[in-house]
């Protein structure tokens, strides 16, 4: 099962401020859509807080380490480690799965994530949360996508460097 990252960042590398995303694009929210749609979507608890509610046509996990945590969405999965998490989907029908944040999952994830697709917006943001370094070693740039707000950057692992 392959472990996709997909984000959105500013120039300034800035994914979140104060529990929200910091800018709104149709666009991007469209194109998150349309390559999540039918995939397992992984992401933090803070994440979940901030969408509210399931994403629709995705099986939603939240991570959490609270044990106490839940929520009234019977369709919401919830691990209390990414690596429950990622066993349960090993073993699932799904081939891949999306991981979409917030900062701690991506930074917990991105040494062992397969994919990424990144949004760079066209502008620098204002934020407390920001999308960890891409090690230029680790990790090969395959595309670039122009869009009007953004470029869908697509990277893949480097063959030389699998861990
Ligand atoms: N631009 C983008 O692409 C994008 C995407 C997603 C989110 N965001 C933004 O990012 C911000 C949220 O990011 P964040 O870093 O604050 O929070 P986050 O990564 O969404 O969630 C952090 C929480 O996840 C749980 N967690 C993280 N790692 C874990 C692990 N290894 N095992 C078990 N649980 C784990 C913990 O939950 P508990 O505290 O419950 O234990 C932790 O407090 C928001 O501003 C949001 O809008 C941006």
């Amino acid at each position: 099962m392959k472990k996709i990252i997909i984000a959105a960042k500013s120039q300034n590398n800035v994914i979140g401020n104060k529990g929200k995303l910091p800018w709104h694009s149709k666009e991007e929210l469209e194109h998150f859509k349309r390559i999540t749609l039918g995939f397992p979507v992984v992401m933090g608890r803070k994440t979940w807080e901030t969408i509210g509610k399931p994403l629709s046509g995705r099986l939603n996990i939240v991570i959490t380490r609270n044990e106490d945590f839940s929520t009234t969405f019977n369709e919401v999965q919830i691990f209390y480690s990414l690596e429950e998490a990622f066993i349960f989907l090993n073993k699932s029908i799904y081939k891949k799965a999306y991981i979409i944040g917030g900062g701690e999952i991506f930074k917990n994830v991105i040494n062992e994530a397969d994919e990424m697709i990144i949004s760079e917006m066209n502008f620098i943001a204002e934020g407390n949360v920001y999308f960890p370094e891409i090690s230029k070693e680790k990790w090969a740039l395959e595309s670039n996508e122009k869009r009007a707000d953004f470029i869908v950057h697509h990277y893949i692992r480097s063959a030389d460097y699998n861990i």
